[in-house]
């Protein structure tokens, strides 16, 4: 249990336009703090004024990218409350991508403490608007002042908050994608399955290139065969084929394991969808468009939920699915786990976690 203390803004916020948020624009009044070094462990738990954080420009992680993040969600019910999503699957998470990149784990307990905490703090940010809620972003940055290349044994763990409304423009519509065959995300054995900023830095070159070329995201391929689906930028990603939905498997340790990705397969096999993860290729995606069995295509993340993928763009080719129009299978899903999440439906799945 953390001893957390509270330093509370004098003057809070002008609060933004819910009706107009977007993603990740604008933060809270408060932010949650906590260091580590190797000899006190994780330590001086706080809740803070929002703002910059004072580094030694030699801190590693401007250097080496020794850094870790999560995003998770706090939404409002029609009753006033605020709850989570499934927090102890992102805390897992964390913990295992501390594993990868040498960073000390922090007790799942803490991590839920404090993000609980924080958002209580600031719980008036929690939007109320259709469709809005409060992003949480917890991460990882390593500290030590120092150029040589090793873990650092300095932390600082931070959780910041910012209400959101849709991650893309188009809203639940359907997005563009584009197949990247050149550059690839990541390959086996490296840092794919981890939340590592690193990994999303590897990507700008093709998220830059789809959008020079109208898209919002990337389709990455393994980097190996160049030929196997992994997920798109900031999503996984699904195909459903002659009815059965489809979606890369986790073994190779490429492919993020997302919240969201988890609670769809687990919703499908609930209602009796056939649903397999397997390996994919993007030539049987490609055949299946030709010979009408895609039936839709859809990407999942917790800033994304659901979005419909309504055009592929490979080379010189475009392919159309479902019509550009979001598809029955996607459809379902959104609006059983969005239920879920804002307290619409009842919790017949057991994820929810209240804070008030
Ligand atoms: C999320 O869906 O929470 C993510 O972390 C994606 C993010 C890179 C915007």
């Amino acid at each position: 249990m953390l001893n957390i203390k509270i330093e509370r803004v004098a003057t809070p916020k002008i609060k933004p336009d819910y009706s107009k948020l977007g993603f990740g624009k604008f933060f809270t009044d408060h932010m949650f703090l906590m260091n580590y070094s190797t000899e006190k462990g994780w330590h001086d738990a706080r809740i803070v004024p929002y703002g910059p954080i004072m580094l030694d420009p030699s801190a590693m992680v401007f250097h080496y990218a020794q850094e870790l993040f999560e995003g998770l969600k706090a939404y409002r019910t029609a009753a006033g409350n605020i709850q989570l999503f499934r927090p102890d699957k992102n805390i897992d998470r964390m913990n295992a991508t501390c594993d990868r990149l040498c960073v000390p784990q922090i007790p799942a307990e803490d991590v839920l403490q404090a993000i609980k905490a924080v958002v209580e703090v600031d719980k008036d940010w929690v939007p109320y608007d259709e469709g809005t809620s409060l992003y949480i972003r917890p991460f990882i940055i390593a500290t030590d002042p120092m150029l040589g290349v090793h873990p650092s044994h300095t932390y600082i763990f931070a959780i910041i908050l910012s209400p959101v409304g849709s991650y893309y423009a188009a809203g639940i519509n359907p997005v563009k994608i584009y197949v990247e065959r050149e550059y690839v995300r990541c390959v086996k054995g490296g840092t794919g399955r981890a939340k590592a900023g690193g990994n999303y830095a590897a990507s700008l070159i093709g998220q830059k290139r789809a959008e020079d070329m109208g898209c919002a995201q990337v389709l990455w391929l393994d980097g190996v065969e160049r030929k196997y689906i992994d997920e798109v930028g900031a999503m996984n990603v699904f195909f459903v084929i002659n009815g059965t939905v489809i979606t890369p498997e986790l073994t190779d340790g490429n492919i993020l394991p997302g919240v969201t990705r988890m609670s769809c397969i687990e919703l499908l096999k609930k209602w009796g969808v056939p649903v397999e993860e397997r390996k994919l290729s993007i030539d049987e995606v490609i055949e299946a468009q030709k010979n009408g069995t895609l039936n839709e295509a859809f990407g999942t993340g917790t800033a994304a939920v659901i979005s419909p993928i309504g055009e592929l763009y490979d080379g010189d080719t475009k392919m159309v699915i479902n019509n550009n129009e979001i598809g029955s299978i996607a459809k379902k899903l959104y609006d059983a786990i969005t239920g879920i999440q804002w307290g619409k439906d009842a919790d017949i799945m057991g994820w929810i976690e209240k804070i008030d």
